[in-house]
């Protein structure tokens, strides 16, 4: 397929962001239809935008390549994670954060410490230590957790906190099952992911991962494109891997 029939459909106030005005000048130059809404001539749509939290603000259309179920399937740990269990941070998941509970499950695990997160995010941007448990009480995780909008069928994330030279972490595209990285080099626990992801049935999402492990998976929807990648490189991926449709 030819970029001037795959629509990039961002929701309006993306166009005044410095988030995604520099990938949606870049899509425009590779040829790709970069509008607000549906348009005509698209043959393929795919929203870009600032993460949807519920299934009525997921667009509906024909040639939306993927719906409500992937962007889920790719934002919610509970649901890939058991795929990669064995490959990506040990997690368990509470619908309530219990301190019983969750003291009761931390012994048999044999674990001191655990980052919490919401199933989707966690509160690193706030400070780095933020979803830190024990360090911080599962009250104040909770009420800054719950500050997020709540998301359709999430419940919380509790994982084995991981002390790592974190500047490792990188993040790898999956599109129309390529995957695509700066460098060009994919690690294997990457490639792994990749083919144990295929039944979310997702045509674009994103994997984080540090060389040996994974650390989350992101949907291509919202997911950023990273400051280290730029624009017009972003927009060359979907040209390769949509060029085969
Ligand atoms: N289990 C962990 N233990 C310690 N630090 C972690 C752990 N998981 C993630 N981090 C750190 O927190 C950052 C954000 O975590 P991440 O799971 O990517 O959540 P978010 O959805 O908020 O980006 C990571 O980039 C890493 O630096
Ligand atoms: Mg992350």
């Amino acid at each position: 397929m030819k970029t001037n029939d795959i629509q990039f459909l961002y929701p309006k106030r993306a166009f005044e962001s410095s988030a995604f005005l520099p990938e949606i000048e870049a899509f425009r130059n590779f040829g790709f239809i970069v509008e607000n809404n549906p348009q005509e001539d698209a043959q393929l749509i795919l929203y870009r935008g600032f993460i949807l939290w519920k299934q009525s603000d997921y667009p509906i259309d024909k040639r939306i390549w993927q719906g409500w179920k992937e962007y889920q399937a790719t934002s919610l740990l509970s649901i890939y994670y058991p795929l990669i269990a064995d490959i990506c941070i040990p997690t368990f998941f509470v619908d309530e954060l219990d301190q019983k509970v969750i003291k009761r499950e931390m012994e048999k695990r044999k674990l001191e410490c655990v980052f919490i997160k919401n199933d989707v995010k966690s509160l690193f941007c706030i400070d780095e230590t933020a979803s830190v448990y024990p360090k911080h009480s599962l009250l104040e995780i909770k009420e800054n957790l719950d500050k997020y909008p709540p998301f359709e069928g999430a419940k919380y994330a509790i994982r084995q906190y991981v002390d790592a030279d974190w500047t490792q972490e990188d993040r790898y595209f999956v599109i129309n099952d390529r995957i695509f990285h700066r460098s060009g080099i994919i690690p294997p626990v990457v490639q792994e992911a990749a083919k144990r992801l295929k039944p979310l049935g997702s045509h674009y999402y994103v994997i984080d991962a540090m060389p040996d492990f994974i650390v989350e998976v992101n949907p291509g929807e919202s997911s950023d494109r990273y400051g280290d990648n730029p624009p017009e490189l972003f927009a060359s991926w979907f040209k390769q891997a949509l060029s085969s449709l």
